[in-house]
């Protein structure tokens, strides 16, 4: 572990290695070997891919970090003065960096705040943990490194209010159904007087949008193609990475962006770890994520399915993305 790393500040607590591979083999049974295939998002997200995903986040293209960003800035106080938190949750907490935007308020003059941040990606949990435990002296982090919901139940009790954070548009990756599963799931587990932050993308322009997902540096085809690495590296899978092509379409029907890897060329592909061989045509398209774009009504009709009630929503003057503090109903 991190050297620099205060011990008594700092908890992390993760899932068995051998469990995670295990569902790991299950997702892919399920989702690889019928057609169509697609792959859960999650598996985007090693240390390699974690870079990467942060490296999206500050290119130009990608519009969804700089104008939640903005909006935080903006609204902090008013979230912070209407929940008063003792305590944060976050959900995919990645580098921690927009959050880092309320931490520096919640610990303002070394006062005492616990942050809990959720992430797949247990390097990234350790490495953002050392920064912010450098940067706030009052600041206490409970770290779980695993998927959202069996991190939530391993969470250790924590003193109220607590503001759950769920930015970025996470939410989007996961269907209408499952994210209302989801954030039922999340209401369940919150106490009046709790609230939730909510970051969403909002529907716009065809062209904004493809573009955000297909960037000119090329850095989202190197993410997308990066989780083919990881069935490699964990399945001891044989994918050439340069037989795919990245693809980013917006589905305006479904309100939703879909990144596929295209396969260049016929090819047989063997898990070794699962014992299957995959045969690709030609052409054929593995769906690696959906990214749901929202309305002010789909917003409003996800929260109604999840029991929560809106409290307050944010958006910027070209309505490109909203941030919405909700409460349990
Ligand atoms: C982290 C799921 C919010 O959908 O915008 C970025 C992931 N994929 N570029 C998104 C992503 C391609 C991102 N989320």
């Amino acid at each position: 572990m991190d050297m620099d790393l205060p011990r008594e500040r700092f908890r992390i607590r993760a899932l068995s290695r051998q469990d995670a591979l295990q569902t790991l083999k299950h997702d892919v049974q399920d989702s690889m070997l019928c057609a169509p295939r697609s792959l859960p998002p999650k598996y985007f997200y090693d240390e390699a891919g974690s870079r990467l995903f942060d490296a999206i986040c500050k290119t130009q293209h990608y519009y969804l970090t700089r104008t939640e960003s903005a909006l935080l800035e903006r609204h902090a106080d008013e979230i912070i003065a209407a929940v008063q938190p003792q305590a944060c949750v976050e959900l995919g907490a990645g580098t921690s960096v927009k959050t880092e935007i309320l931490l520096s308020r919640l610990t303002a003059g070394s006062r005492s705040f616990t942050y809990a941040p959720i992430d797949v990606c247990e390097e990234m949990l350790i490495e953002s943990a050392a920064r912010l435990l450098h940067r706030y002296p009052g600041l206490q982090i409970e770290a779980v490194a695993g998927e959202y919901l069996s991190a939530l139940q391993a969470l250790p009790r924590l003193d109220g209010p607590v503001l759950f954070v769920f930015i970025g548009s996470s939410i989007g990756n996961f269907t209408e159904t499952e994210s209302k599963e989801l954030l039922t799931g999340l209401s369940g587990i919150m106490n009046p007087g709790d609230a939730l932050l909510l970051g969403l993308d909002r529907v716009k322009d065809r062209q904004v949008l493809e573009q955000a997902y297909d960037d000119a540096e090329g850095i989202t085809a190197q993410f997308n193609l990066n989780v083919l690495q990881v069935l490699n590296t964990r399945l001891g899978g044989n994918f050439t990475l340069e037989n795919f092509s990245h693809r980013a379409v917006y589905q305006e029907v479904l309100e939703q962006i879909e990144m596929y890897l295209v396969a260049r060329d016929a090819q047989q592909v063997t898990l070794a770890e699962i014992n299957e061989t995959l045969n690709i045509q030609a052409g054929e398209a593995i769906l690696t994520e959906i990214s749901r774009k929202y309305t002010r009504d789909s917003i409003r009709r996800l929260l109604d399915g999840s029991a929560l009630a809106e409290h307050m929503h944010f958006e910027p003057g070209d309505e490109y993305f909203s941030l919405v503090l909700a409460n349990r109903r």
